[in-house]
């Protein structure tokens, strides 16, 4: 068999063309993400080590290192659906409806597939030592905070996020039975 009919010369790329390609792989949809994620899984089963799928596919070992986690922990296939409350002295999430409520969230159609669905609530009642005309502005900086945590997570993760204002806030008041100290903000 001719070896070289299946090899390309490698080293043909300069290096600021090599740099846009690196770059493309890591824009791109949800879908994109989660293809890449695929990729990764794969790989890991086929038994490659992290270190040659992060090469392979032109991630960091950190973030093969979290998908392969993950993974391993049954990821969120093992989050039955519902919405859930998160708790930070346990840092648990705590059930608090079993019902999928993803199309209460969401004034727009991708809502309704999304994998996860967040909704930041502000309780007043647990502002007291701020100034009562200050709790909204420090419970919107707080939002604007969380969701840039969720931001710099998506991104090293290869997955896509989108905060959204444009919310039904009286829906998703009811649906989590809030009461009138707590206040939806954005999701
Ligand atoms: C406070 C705030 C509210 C937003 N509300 C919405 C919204 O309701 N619907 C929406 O599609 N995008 C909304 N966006 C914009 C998306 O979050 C934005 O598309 C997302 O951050 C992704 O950025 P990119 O388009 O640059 O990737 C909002 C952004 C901010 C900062």
């Amino acid at each position: 068999m001719d070896s070289s009919r299946s090899m390309i010369r490698a080293g043909l790329l300069s290096p600021p063309d090599r740099a846009a390609l690196v770059a493309l792989m890591g824009n791109g949809s949800a879908a994109h993400g989660l293809t890449r994620r695929a990729n990764a899984m794969l790989l890991l089963d086929d038994g490659l080590s992290r270190e040659e799928v992060a090469k392979a596919l032109y991630l960091d070992d950190d973030t093969v290192r979290g998908w392969a986690k993950l993974s391993g922990e049954g990821g969120l296939k093992g989050l039955p659906s519902g919405a859930y409350l998160y708790d930070p002295d346990e840092h648990a999430l705590r059930l608090i409806a079993g019902a999928d409520l993803r199309r209460v969230t969401g004034c727009q159609d991708f809502v309704d597939e999304v994998r996860v669905d967040q909704v930041f609530v502000a309780d007043h009642a647990r502002m007291k030592l701020v100034p009562a005309h200050l709790r909204g502005s420090y419970a919107s900086v707080a939002a604007g905070a969380v969701s840039q945590n969720v931001y710099l997570f998506c991104a090293s993760s290869g997955l896509a996020t989108v905060l959204r204002a444009w919310i039904d806030r009286d829906a998703i008041a009811d649906a989590l039975g809030l009461n009138h100290d707590q206040q939806v903000l954005l999701s």
